[in-house]
């Protein structure tokens, strides 16, 4: 548990279309079933200001940047969701539900845009000291599967889903890295399964960590 609050922080992260959202919900049922009170926020986004970094980060008219570039984008809407949203519901005592935090940035920039681990760590302690995520639950899902249950989506790929495939097996990996370098908060649930399947292995594993 965070040593600075009493709330926890739970993280869903995997690649496009893992199913980030739809275990978002099972981890906020589960946890207010249980009398927690919840906050629920997404990244790069959270508020007013992050959602217009946001825009920029997805719009696939942006176009290519540089990586540090993104890099830098991505935590200074980071900044600004854990400022206003984050430590100060975590400091109530408030459990904070995020979809996606600084593992996507390990994932997608670190190893998707082959930055590595090092700025991402420097960032991080400078944007976020000592806030770590108690629960990291990596959903994992083969790259085609992901790719093709968001396909339906309205508006096309965002500047992330429309990578090339090997940009996006390269996040995948980071993500699986990750979670076996640090078994402790990481816990990689296979996502390829059914909607039913996949929230039942959620719970078993909010079960096992958390309860
Ligand atoms: N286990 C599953 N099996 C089949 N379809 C699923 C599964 N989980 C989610 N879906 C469906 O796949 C689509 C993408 O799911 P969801 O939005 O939860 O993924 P995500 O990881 O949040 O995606 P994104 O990366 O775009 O944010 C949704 O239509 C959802 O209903
Ligand atoms: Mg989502």
């Amino acid at each position: 548990m965070s040593e600075h609050s009493k709330g926890r922080m739970i993280c869903l992260e995997g690649g496009e279309g893992a199913g980030k959202s739809t275990a978002l919900e099972r981890v906020r049922d589960w946890l207010e079933r249980r009398g927690r009170k919840t906050l629920v926020t997404r990244e790069p986004g959270g508020t007013p200001a992050a959602e217009k970094i946001r825009k920029l980060l997805l719009d696939p008219q942006t176009g290519d940047i540089d990586p540090m570039t993104e890099l830098l984008l991505m935590f200074a809407a980071r900044r600004e969701n854990v400022v206003d949203r984050i430590r100060p519901a975590l400091a109530e005592g408030v459990d904070v539900i995020c979809d996606r935090f600084t593992d996507a940035s390990y994932a997608y920039q670190g190893g998707g845009r082959e930055l590595g681990p090092t700025p991402v760590d420097l960032l991080a302690g400078l944007v976020h000291p000592g806030l770590t995520p108690d629960l990291v639950l990596v959903l994992d899902v083969p790259v085609e599967i992901g790719l093709e249950r968001i396909k339906q989506r309205r508006g096309g790929p965002d500047r992330f889903e429309g990578g090339r495939k090997a940009f996006l097996e390269r996040v995948r990996n980071a993500y699986l890295d990750r979670a076996r370098a640090h078994p402790d908060r990481y816990v990689v649930v296979d996502a390829s399964s059914d909607i039913e399947h996949v929230g039942a292995a959620i719970r078993a594993t909010l079960e096992n960590r958390l309860g």
